[in-house]
């Protein structure tokens, strides 16, 4: 069970990689991903634009970037115009490579300025482990909860326990009392002491 669980927590900590890249305003650039059957890939950009008097790059909220997501049977399983920032999600159905492509709304005849992309893709290992997870980690919250109910009644029972034996005891203790006195008087009453 333990280790059931630890090989899904790593299985969720999965593909992951950062990067960024340039592009001109109405280039379209591509990436292959190999990507299993069910699983869940989570892609996080935002777009800058170069800029020529301070020589770095600017947020350039004013542009949407299109996010094409091709499976490895070139079916478009994913094609949106995003704002200049955000986080595009799909799940693949087919394993395999994935054509995923992307590029500005730019109406620029021209190539345009200079964008500097970053992109973060994230692809998780079967989406169906998230609800395993999650399930996992309902049951031994389950269990602690068990656990607790459990001994609690034990200590209330130990407790009643130790009382009982106390009053047992006591009980014992003045019947022997009792029987000492009654027999001290039978013996006196009939002269035999
Ligand atoms: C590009 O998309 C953004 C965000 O959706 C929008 O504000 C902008 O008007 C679009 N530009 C063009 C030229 O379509």
């Amino acid at each position: 069970m333990m280790t059931r669980g630890l090989v899904i927590v790593a299985s969720l900590l999965a593909v992951t990689h950062a990067l960024y890249f340039h592009i001109a305003e109405t280039e379209r650039k591509c990436f292959i991903e190999e990507i299993p059957d069910e699983t869940m890939v989570i892609g996080n950009y935002k777009v800058q634009l170069h800029d020529p008097n301070t020589n770095g790059y600017a947020d350039y909220p004013s542009i949407g970037m299109h996010v094409e997501v091709k499976d490895p049977e070139e079916k478009v399983i994913l094609s949106k115009l995003y704002l200049s920032e955000g986080r595009f999600t799909f799940t693949s159905h087919t394993p395999g490579e994935h054509t995923i492509c992307l590029y500005s709304n730019s109406s620029s005849w021209f190539a345009g300025a200079q964008l500097r992309i970053h992109l973060d893709i994230q692809a998780g290992e079967h989406t169906q482990d998230y609800v395993q997870v999650d399930q996992i980690q309902k049951e031994q919250n389950y269990q602690r909860y068990r656990e607790e109910r459990f001994r609690q009644t034990s200590e209330s029972t130990n407790q009643r326990v130790l009382w009982w034996s106390i009053g047992q005891t006591l009980v014992l203790v003045c019947t022997g009392a009792w029987q000492m006195r009654h027999l001290k008087g039978f013996f006196e009453a009939k002269k035999l002491v």
